[in-house]
């Protein structure tokens, strides 16, 4: 074999090299002139079932950024579905450029129709910069989207579900960590309050936990400041917060060498994804420094949960319930990562690998 095949074999080329690190499927580009749709849908298993994913429009520096991405979130989407147990694989989409500038009901159709031609291995949903109405929009084309306003028969904004299920996952930290679940008195400090944040400050508000809150949007912290008698801080200001819990609900990658040592707080748990900037770094430092980490795939899967039960039939009843389920999922993850002196993050992959080889094993024989 001629080492250029070799390396085709292997996969050391520039695109099935990174396909091939993560073990993804398949990897469609998808491209309009017309419209100016860039788009790559990665599916990264479905073992499990169908791989649902949002579709996230945003303006990479390059395409290879954009493939980095959507490889990263798609591989993602599995572990979140199946440590849920959820019947659905691991996907995503990413439509490149400026959503402000390329979005239109032309592009949104015409990516449907990209989808549709998946004959429904992959089932879209809103993501980053894309709404319930361009789900409208997908849904001209193809019957394999999710995420659908509520008077179309979907379950609307999952970010309510999302935040329940973040809740769930912080008292189920709470009662790992000082043997109840109550919040009630609890200094927790949330980064980000918009979709999810703002639903989360609601139900700790409820539960009488003293909140500390920040956003780069000053409005939204001044109103939301008044309504849940929150202290307000600035920009980084909350990594150091003394509080008892810290909420990431605004990017990913906080956790990072420097973050993590400035942290007073005994738990993180918050809705952000890939919270850690490397897992195989800051996973095992948060374990040293004695703060539980829930796991960020697993706590926020309630938004996942939401649009599964929109592809089985939607009850809004049934997708909270399931959801609740986040909390002895959690207490699981935390019991076995204190018993194997494995960090949590780790745990939860091992959890959601194991599913997956499992029904595999299931699926072998007729
Ligand atoms: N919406 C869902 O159902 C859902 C589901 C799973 C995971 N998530 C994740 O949860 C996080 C929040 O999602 P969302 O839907 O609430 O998004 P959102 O855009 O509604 O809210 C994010 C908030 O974070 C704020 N923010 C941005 N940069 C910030 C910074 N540097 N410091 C402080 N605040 C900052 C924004 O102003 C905004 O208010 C994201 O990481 C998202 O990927 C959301």
């Amino acid at each position: 074999m001629s080492s250029s095949q070799e390396a085709v074999t292997k996969g050391n080329g520039e695109i099935f090299g990174q396909i091939t690190t993560y073990d993804h499927e398949q990897v469609v580009f998808c491209q309009d002139n017309h419209t100016g749709l860039k788009a790559i849908i990665a599916i990264h298993n479905t073992v499990l079932g169908p791989g649902l994913g949002g579709t996230r429009i945003y303006n990479y520096q390059n395409e290879a950024e954009a493939l980095k991405d959507v490889l990263r979130l798609s591989r993602g989407m599995t572990y979140k579905a199946s440590i849920s147990g959820l019947n659905l694989g691991g996907a995503k989409a990413v439509i490149i450029g400026d959503s402000t500038k390329i979005k239109s009901e032309a592009l949104m159709r015409k990516f449907g129709r990209f989808v549709e031609n998946l004959n429904g291995k992959y089932i879209t949903a809103e993501d980053v910069n894309t709404t319930t109405k361009d789900m409208e929009y997908v849904h001209m084309e193809t019957k394999h989207v999710v995420g659908l306003p509520e008077l179309m028969g979907g379950g609307g904004d999952p970010s309510p579900v999302t935040a329940y299920g973040t809740y769930m996952g912080m008292k189920a930290a709470a009662k790992n960590v000082w043997g109840n679940d109550s919040l009630n008195g609890k200094k927790i400090a949330v980064q980000g309050i918009g979709k999810v944040g703002g639903h989360l400050l609601g139900f700790l508000h409820k539960e009488g936990a003293k909140l500390i809150i920040t956003d780069i949007n000053e409005e939204m912290l001044a109103s939301n400041a008044k309504q849940y008698s929150a202290t307000v801080v600035k920009g980084s200001e909350i990594f150091s917060a003394d509080c008892d819990i810290f909420a990431p609900c605004a990017m990913g990658a906080i956790l990072n060498t420097e973050n993590i040592g400035k942290l007073k707080c005994k738990v993180v748990a918050g809705a952000a994804n890939n919270q850690l900037d490397d897992e195989n770094i800051h996973g095992p430092m948060l374990m040293e420094k004695g703060i539980t980490y829930v796991p960020d795939f697993l706590i926020n899967s309630g938004g996942l949960i939401n649009v599964y039960q929109e592809y089985i039939g939607y009850k809004r009843e049934i997708a909270m319930s399931k959801t609740e389920h986040i909390y002895n999922i959690s207490l699981d993850v935390l019991a076995k990562s204190a018993a194997d002196k494995i960090h949590t993050q780790r745990v939860a992959t091992e959890l959601a690998e194991k599913r997956i080889k499992d029904i595999l094993n299931v699926h072998s024989t007729y």
